[in-house]
């Protein structure tokens, strides 16, 4: 979905992070100054912080990279342009995940790559929320299908993890590791999440929409309902976040061959890196299953991608599901 043109106008004219006179902006749009400022009190809707200040105008609190489909496409390598059946930006949409995975049931063909600026109801895991404030951060999804039925992706979430870290390392984020299955993590605070959704009958065909939201700039007052420590790159990175769309070009460069090749390889391709970047290795955490809680220290991942805690009888157990907290 697109934003109406005028806000995007506004967007674009103040995406620099400059003060623009109100007159100016007016004249520029041809609209009205309460018109401006109309337009201005709206972008908060979308999370999106803006100041005023008597005699210089109005800036955003923070100046904004808006995603650009050419230098996206730019960014990729030859092998995933020719996996990518579509790249659709919007600027707005209630989450990715849902519209890839409506897509899907409409048979759009595997390869389908969906970014937004914002999403109005982000999904996280185990149903929360994902905070998703406009143009702040990556809200990206990808569309893939199998032959075989759902049974046949188990352990694609670690591998969406691992292509992840990839892609992070290639920009020098080498301290990004992986909490179980596939939390990015950088130094015990959480940097983004993967949401893999899967649809299909037991025997397939089946359908897959891998879902990665990444914090680049995350405002602290959008991120006061997160219950968990969190970071976003342009902390991590000392105020240099990469650009968004090479970001966005990289995580597709890695994610969507990932999928593409899960079939030939499966898991087992991914197990070794994925313990490379295992950032729970050894620590005591208390493990979330349903609302039963067990508490241990992490032993790694098995070959089937199953989480393996020492609990307190020293018995070592794997486990497929369940959130898993640190303890301090
Ligand atoms: C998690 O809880 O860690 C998973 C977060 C996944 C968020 C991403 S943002 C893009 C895609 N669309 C969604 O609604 N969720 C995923």
């Amino acid at each position: 979905m697109r934003l109406p043109a005028i806000r995007k106008s506004i967007l674009q004219l103040l995406s620099d992070g400059e003060f623009h006179s109100g007159v100016r902006l007016a004249d520029t749009l041809n609209i009205s100054r309460s018109a401006v400022w109309k337009q201005l009190n709206s972008l908060t809707e979308l999370g999106i912080e803006t100041l005023a200040v008597s005699g210089k105008g109005y800036r955003l609190a923070q100046p904004l990279q808006l995603f650009d489909a050419d230098a996206i496409e730019g960014g990729m390598n030859a092998r995933v342009r020719s996996l990518v059946s579509e790249l659709i930006i919007h600027d707005q949409i209630s989450s990715t995940n849902t519209y890839l995975l409506e897509c899907a049931h409409a048979g759009a063909p595997a390869g389908l790559v969906c970014l937004a600026e914002y999403q109005s109801a982000g999904k996280g895991r185990r149903g929360r929320q994902w905070v998703s404030p406009f143009g702040a951060n990556i809200y990206l999804s990808l569309l893939w299908r199998y032959q075989h039925g759902p049974a046949g992706v188990s352990g694609l979430s670690l591998a969406a993890g691992v292509a992840a870290i990839r892609a992070l390392r290639s920009f020098g984020v080498h301290e990004a590791g992986l909490k179980w299955p596939n939390d990015i993590y950088w130094q015990d605070r959480k940097l983004g999440g993967i949401l893999v959704e899967v649809s299909g009958e037991t025997e397939g065909p089946c359908v897959v929409v891998m879902g990665i939201g990444l914090n680049v700039f995350l405002p602290a007052r959008q991120a006061q309902g997160i219950n968990q420590p969190w970071t976003d790159l342009t902390a991590v990175m000392n105020g240099h976040a990469p650009p968004r769309n090479a970001l966005a070009a990289a995580l597709i460069n890695e994610l969507l061959p990932a999928l593409a090749e899960f079939d030939a390889g499966g898991i087992a391709d991914y197990l070794q890196e994925w313990r490379g970047y295992d950032c729970m290795y050894g620590k005591r955490v208390s493990l979330l299953i349903g609302s039963e809680c067990r508490d241990g220290f992490v032993m790694g991942i098995d070959d089937k991608g199953l989480l393996l805690l020492r609990q307190q009888d020293g018995t070592v157990r794997a486990f497929a599901s369940g959130e898993v907290s640190f303890r301090r």
